[in-house]
């Protein structure tokens, strides 16, 4: 690779609790606090080349040109690495994604942040970690928290500075999987930056925001302290708050299929028979189901006789991206 080249590779991440609607769009400043964990085998792996010769950025993801708006939200990050580094150039952004995107396995947390660190890196920039946050989250919200390893929280934060996600704990701290019981691989209705857009139309997101300091508390101590069940718990009541929220939003968004409601249904079932199954669902019909190393292979194959489910995609805890 050139000098002004670089590559980087990111996981998604999920979270444990949610960032749903924003308090300014365009800065992508979220309305509330969020957790997340990395998911380790799953990546996106980005390389960017400033080159002078080209008329116009080129953005090329799993072997297939992108135009439009998806090529609108990439420059957007690179006029503002151009601007932070003096650089002039076009740039070509190859980016290779290994996991199914646009069913609610947030590709676009990792695309953004092995953006931010790509780009940045090969325009000659050396950001700290909360500056490739920060400029993550302009690109996707939930990007900032797939910069740091391990599991992560993203801050409110008072300005566009400090609204940035660090790590609460590393990788190895805990041998928790996420199993993905894949029950659709179509791209989703509406995407998440127009989902934020009507959070606030919904009678029920001022509730959510307000509670959203306590569920964080019981969330971040139940990683910090490996309590299995308390994270359950409050994960569960995290995800059916924001999904009330969106099915309540004018218009409407409903997310959930009817495979999505019988694995969540046979995860509370064998939660109350011992196995520690745990679900969340992101912005779309996908359901993680969360659990310690130890249930792993029951989970997924418990997962995997339920109707609906096709695939089930397992991922540990991820490292930062790098
Ligand atoms: O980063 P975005 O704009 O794709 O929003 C992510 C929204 C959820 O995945 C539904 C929740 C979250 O915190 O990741």
């Amino acid at each position: 690779m050139s000098q002004h080249s670089a590559s980087a590779q990111a996981h998604p991440n999920i979270a444990l609790i949610k960032y749903w609607g924003n308090r300014d769009d365009a800065l992508r400043l979220p309305v509330n606090g969020s957790i997340s964990m990395n998911l380790a085998g799953l990546h996106a792996r980005t390389e960017v080349s400033f080159q002078p010769s080209l008329p116009f950025d080129e953005l090329i993801i799993n072997g297939r040109e992108v135009t439009g708006k998806g090529l609108q939200r990439v420059s957007a990050i690179l006029d503002i690495v151009r601007g932070m580094a003096g650089v002039t150039a076009k740039a070509e952004v190859i980016s290779d994604v290994n996991f199914p995107t646009g069913a609610g396995i947030a590709s676009s947390a990792a695309a953004f942040a092995a953006l931010a660190l790509a780009a940045s890196r090969a325009a000659g920039l050396t950001l700290s970690e909360a500056q490739l946050s920060r400029l993550a989250r302009l690109g996707s919200g939930s990007a900032s928290r797939s910069i740091p390893a391990g599991f992560v929280e993203w801050k409110v934060g008072a300005s566009d500075e400090d609204s940035v996600a660090e790590s609460i704990a590393p990788p190895e701290h805990w041998d928790l999987v996420d199993c993905i019981a894949i029950v659709s691989a179509t791209h989703k209705k509406t995407g998440s930056t127009e989902g934020h857009a009507l959070a606030a139309t919904s009678p029920l997101q001022a509730a959510r925001i307000a509670d959203t300091p306590r569920r964080l508390d019981i969330c971040r101590r139940a990683v910090l302290v490996r309590d299995f069940n308390a994270l359950a718990e409050i994960i569960e009541l995290d995800s059916d708050m924001m999904h009330a929220v969106m099915m309540t939003s004018r218009p409407a968004l409903h997310y959930w299929e009817p495979a999505s409601v019988t694995v969540m249904q046979a995860v509370r079932n064998w939660r109350a028979q011992g196995l520690p199954v745990a679900y969340t669902v992101d912005a779309g019909p996908n359901v993680h189901v969360l659990c310690p190393l130890g249930a792993r292979e029951e989970a997924e194959s418990k997962l995997r006789t339920l109707p609906g489910v096709g695939n089930v995609l397992g991922a540990g805890v991820g490292g930062a991206a790098h």
